[in-house]
């Protein structure tokens, strides 16, 4: 065990917001050290200030590099977070039925929960009619567990008795206090990585759009730098979810809200 000194706690935050654009503060300190300790001792550079200074100098391997951007990102999530949005969906979709493929992308789908919620509302109102998913992210080890579609149990509090029962399979044995997404539900999402900071994949143009819980870790120029970006993949009458606390009210984007966190091309 060592402390991370003031000096390398800036460098390392530094080159995390190189990368992710995300800006870790001072009073994250404690919690930027106890991520990176097991992964500086698994290494084989336990020191951790030692780490820090041969991960800036490009002398750690490129893999240890995604493993810092992975432990230093905030995954947190649940299924049916914020239920307003899915039920705007819900109605959309139900709008939709029998007008050509249904598409939505999840654009920090973190560890799957949200595109699955998704998914759940779609195969409710859409059913066998044609519709996909795209979840994307930073982090590979979110990305590959959310392809796995296993969850603890009680990520699923806000899910309704009626869907666990029709979308989700009870974990047994082994399992046991876990669900799994019914593999017809996991055919229509495609989970791949992808750095909002940065020129996006081929995506195709959505109807729907979640970008939730993720805009806050940016500044103001990276915020709208952002949503310029992923509103390039919004069809003309589709719309962009934001998280319920990230207002995009000050950012001068061409967008109008047509309901709180609710919003299309202006
Ligand atoms: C708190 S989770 C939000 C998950 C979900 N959207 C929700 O609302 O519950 C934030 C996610 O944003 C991802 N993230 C952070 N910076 C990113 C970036 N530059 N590009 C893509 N994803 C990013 C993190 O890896 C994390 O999984």
């Amino acid at each position: 065990m060592s402390n991370l000194s003031p000096q390398s706690f800036t460098a390392i935050t530094d080159l995390f917001h190189r990368i992710s654009g995300i800006r870790l503060t001072e009073a994250k300190h404690a919690l930027v050290q106890s991520r990176l300790q097991k992964l500086a001792t698994d290494s084989g550079e336990p020191d951790l200030n030692v780490f820090v200074q041969k991960m800036v100098r490009g002398q750690m391997p490129e893999d240890m590099l995604v493993s810092v951007v992975d432990k230093l990102t905030t995954n947190e999530t649940y299924f049916f977070r914020e239920p307003a949005h899915f039920e705007d969906l819900a109605r959309r979709a139900g709008a939709h039925r029998g007008g050509g493929e249904f598409l939505v992308w999840s654009g920090a789908s973190s560890s799957g929960e949200e595109a699955y919620s998704i998914a759940m509302v779609l195969a409710d109102k859409l059913g066998t009619a044609p519709w996909t998913i795209h979840g994307t992210d930073l982090s590979t080890t979110v990305v590959e567990s959310a392809r796995q579609g296993l969850y603890p149990m009680e990520r699923a509090r806000n899910t309704s008795k009626d869907y666990l029962r029709r979308f989700c399979l009870r974990g047994e044995g082994p399992y046991e206090g876990q669900l799994l997404i019914m593999k017809e539900l996991r055919s229509r999402v495609k989970f791949q990585c992808a750095n909002l900071m940065q020129p996006l994949p081929a995506l195709p143009m959505f109807d729907v759009i979640f970008l939730r819980n993720v805009l806050i870790y940016f500044d103001a120029p990276a915020k709208r730098a952002i949503v310029e970006r992923v509103i390039e993949r919004l069809k003309p009458e589709g719309v962009l979810y934001p998280g319920h606390a990230e207002s995009l009210a000050a950012l001068d984007l061409p967008l109008k809200a047509i309901a709180p966190a609710i919003y299309q091309h202006a």
